[in-house]
């Protein structure tokens, strides 16, 4: 049995295998619309989420499974005090495959110690979020035909930030994945992550100023400034407006540059931005439905 902890559980063989599926499920949805007949995901969300539960759901659903769970901890026993491994030992009587998100760090992974079925990641505190970066690196081979040469700009909170972090360690395996860091002082990337970087000689730089850069990017990654992992409101209020991606500034970028995010968005992609061809991020969510049934797939050893 496997557990999707990190993006890095997955070499990058099975990672292109996980992405080939994928590929195929969007061009063929029909061919694998009863493949996980009868089976059940749980999902056990103690955070807020719209996209990773609603897409976990949809992917469920879309190979012909259903879906149980809770969407947060105030509806669980959990606030009662059950413990995480006491519930996944309850959800494994019940499921076959269970997403889990949480506000702490490596509680997905306790779950997974004591599951009897797989558990899956869907992010834990600022730490990991592979489902989201299985999402990016399914856009980034779509519409960009390939997953190395070329610039990726992070803009945002790049300390909090576990989309960056999940996608920075699947990137820095590819050939030719340079990255340049846009975000203010105080929400620059973690020390443990530069030495990530540093240990892969991988091409890495620095900057407050987004527009600097714009032109020399292949693939523009917002995140928005989280409200939720600031321990006061006056440093939130801060920063939360540093970046505004607008018309303005995408007429200093390539024509080719995609803008992606993993949302929700705030302020820092004004909408005017959205009908511009390359603002992605929408294409994006979908792209999720797709890579989960392809990882739902994967993990139940399901073969089409
Ligand atoms: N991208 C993402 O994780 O969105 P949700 O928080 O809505 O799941």
């Amino acid at each position: 049995m496997r557990h999707l902890m990190s993006p890095l559980d997955f070499s990058v063989e099975e990672l292109d295998r996980l992405l080939d599926l994928a590929s195929d499920i969007e061009k063929n949805p029909d061919k694998y619309a009863h493949a996980c007949d009868r089976k059940k995901l749980a999902t056990a969300f103690y955070e807020p989420s719209t996209r990773t539960r609603l897409s976990f759901e949809a992917a469920m659903i879309n190979l012909g499974g259903s879906v149980i769970g809770f969407p947060s901890d105030d509806v669980s026993s959990a606030s009662k005090g059950e413990s995480v491994a006491d519930t996944i030992r309850v959800l494994s009587c019940y499921a076959d495959i269970c997403a889990m998100r949480h506000p702490k760090e490596g509680a997905p992974m306790v779950a997974a110690a004591k599951s009897k079925i797989p558990v899956i990641n869907a992010g834990d505190g600022g730490h990991q979020h592979p489902t989201q970066t299985l999402t990016d690196l399914l856009t980034i081979r779509s519409l960009k035909g390939r997953l190395g040469n070329m610039t990726i700009g992070l803009c945002g909170d790049l300390k909090f930030g576990r989309t960056v972090h999940s996608l920075i360690n699947a990137l820095i395996r590819y050939e030719g994945v340079r990255f340049v860091m846009i975000s203010p002082d105080e929400l620059k990337l973690p020390d443990y992550m530069k030495e990530i970087l540093d240990e892969k000689g991988v091409e890495c730089r620095e900057t407050i100023r987004m527009e600097e850069v714009l032109p020399e990017l292949d693939i523009l990654y917002m995140t928005r400034v989280q409200r939720e992992r600031f321990f006061n409101e006056e440093d939130y209020v801060r920063m939360k407006d540093f970046y505004i991606l607008d018309k303005e500034k995408m007429a200093l970028a390539n024509d080719n540059m995609l803008v992606m995010h993993p949302l929700p968005r705030v302020n820092e992609i004004a909408t005017e931005v959205d009908d511009d061809p390359r603002a992605v991020y929408f294409k994006q969510a979908q792209y999720g439905v797709y890579v989960r049934m392809a990882l739902i797939l994967t993990l139940l050893q399901i073969e089409v």
